[in-house]
């Protein structure tokens, strides 16, 4: 029960958990943003790196996650204060980049669905001007604005909706539907002629590309992708019933997101290379480029390129459904709010948000803070500070102040179900973990450009570690 009386919300079904802990993950930062920082850091080193995070620190926090917030029962922010009341603000971190993460998500996520339609109305051009075309469309003041419109409506609906009936249905039908898309796709792209360096571009490491920053793009790129360091994955962990085994739970999740960014990279690669495009075009990759193979298919590529956008709305719709939901479980949770309500209330600032970041990429390009507009702002504050620092938070909060007797009980159903890694988690939690995400984030910060938004981000951890006790 919560202080309203009220039963807490329980996820229907154990696959229904899953497609929505995989919908969450699975999202545009698999499809649009893995391809792109692939390209951009020279593809198979960036993508080795990526797998070694993934699997020794993103899987490790994530069991962590789904333990913190099936023990507590309580959301991000309720499940580090139930525990330890000075852990508040590792909570509010996580809300507050939930927050900003839906102040540009959205933005991209309307774009995936404009593309659906433009798939279909005239795309059919050569690369230059498929370009040209992606160029303007971002950086007109209206049309994105109603597409991004159109997807936070989508958001308002199921996650008003609730837990089992909304999310949980979402994630059902989207999570398959997406697969089947992009293993169409990577099976077209990887038949064609030339494809060959694509793949050896994606799986042949350079190494003469890796710097400090490579390692901490990979590590924003692992936390990002896997929804860790923001309380995403404690309060999905907090709709959990007792009888789930956490940790296979884990792997599974993290098993499809990696699976997912893969089969993206393959959707992607080798139809670049057959068509001699270049792999470094940032984030524009898939808008460019995906028109632009399949356009030059002929034929049925222009509806291939429309399912392909399909895939990429689906992908994002159930990873903004479970940001939006960290927010709202937050509103519901400590501020008693009904779940309508916090829904209403959370989305119409995102809204505004949503709107300055959109506008940053066109009309208001010259408006700048901290050297960089609205969309970058808040998509470098998030992916490299705040959910790294959020990750870090949470090992040393639960490896530190959280009793390892309970740990063990929550993670093997109270000795019923076996976990024979416990020992080695623990320590990567406790140890291992937070020096490295310290030794990664120094290494980043030192090499990054947009030192000012670095000083920032920290200055506003801080500020929050002193005043957060209240929220
Ligand atoms: N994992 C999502 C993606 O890869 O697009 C984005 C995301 C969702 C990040 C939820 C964080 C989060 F809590």
């Amino acid at each position: 029960m919560d202080q309203t009386g009220q039963k807490r919300e329980n996820w229907g079904s154990r696959i229904g958990f899953i497609m929505a802990a995989a919908g969450s993950a699975v999202g545009l930062g698999n499809i649009w943003r893995f391809p792109y920082l692939t390209g951009m850091n020279g593809g198979g080193a960036f993508i080795l790196i990526y797998l070694f995070f993934v699997f020794v620190i993103g899987l490790s926090i994530m069991t962590a996650e789904f333990a913190v917030g099936r023990n507590s029962g309580k959301a991000a922010v309720g499940a580090y204060k139930s525990k330890n009341k000075n852990w508040t603000f590792a909570g509010v971190i996580g809300v507050l980049s939930g927050f900003l993460i839906m102040g540009f998500y959205p933005v991209v996520g309307g774009w995936a669905i404009a593309y659906i339609v433009k798939s279909l109305t005239g795309l059919t051009a050569a690369p230059e001007a498929i370009g040209d075309t992606f160029g303007a469309f971002i950086t007109n003041p209206v049309e994105p604005l109603a597409w991004m419109a159109l997807f936070l409506v989508l958001n308002v609906f199921i996650v008003a909706k609730g837990v089992a009936g909304g999310i949980e249905k979402a994630g059902k039908i989207l999570m398959p539907t997406l697969l089947t898309i992009l293993i169409l796709i990577a099976i077209r792209g990887m038949t064609l002629e030339g494809a060959g360096a694509g793949l050896e571009f994606l799986f042949k490491p350079d190494f003469s590309k890796v710097t400090g920053a490579t390692f901490l793009a990979a590590l924003g790129q692992a936390f990002f992708s896997l929804s860790l360091g923001m309380g995403c994955m404690i309060t999905y962990g907090s709709y959990l019933n007792k009888e789930e085994n956490l940790p296979s739970n884990a792997f599974i999740v993290t098993a499809m997101d990696t699976g997912a960014a893969l089969l993206a990279g393959l959707a992607i690669f080798p139809a670049l290379f057959a068509f001699g495009i270049e792999p470094t075009s940032g984030p524009g990759l898939v808008f460019v480029v995906v028109p632009s193979i399949f356009a030059a298919m002929g034929g049925i590529g222009p509806v291939l390129s429309a399912f392909f956008f399909v895939a990429l709305t689906v992908a994002a719709l159930t990873s903004s459904v479970s940001l939006l939901e960290v927010v709202v479980a937050y509103l519901m949770d400590e501020r008693n709010m009904a779940r309508k309500k916090a829904v209403y209330i959370s989305s119409t600032i995102m809204v505004i948000m949503c709107v300055l970041a959109s506008l940053s990429l066109g009309a208001m390009s010259g408006v700048t803070f901290l050297g960089v507009g609205a969309f970058d702002f808040f998509d470098i504050l998030t992916d490299k500070i705040f959910l790294a620092i959020g990750g870090l938070l949470l090992c040393v909060f639960t490896g530190w102040f959280v009793n390892k007797e309970d740990l063990r009980k929550e993670l093997t159903n109270n000795g019923t179900v076996s976990f024979g890694l416990f020992e080695i988690w623990y320590n990567l939690v406790k140890y291992v973990i937070p020096v490295a995400i310290a030794i990664v984030a120094v290494a980043g910060i030192m090499s990054i450009t947009q030192k000012g938004l670095m000083i920032f981000g920290l200055a506003v951890i801080f500020v929050l570690g002193l005043f957060s006790k209240k929220l």
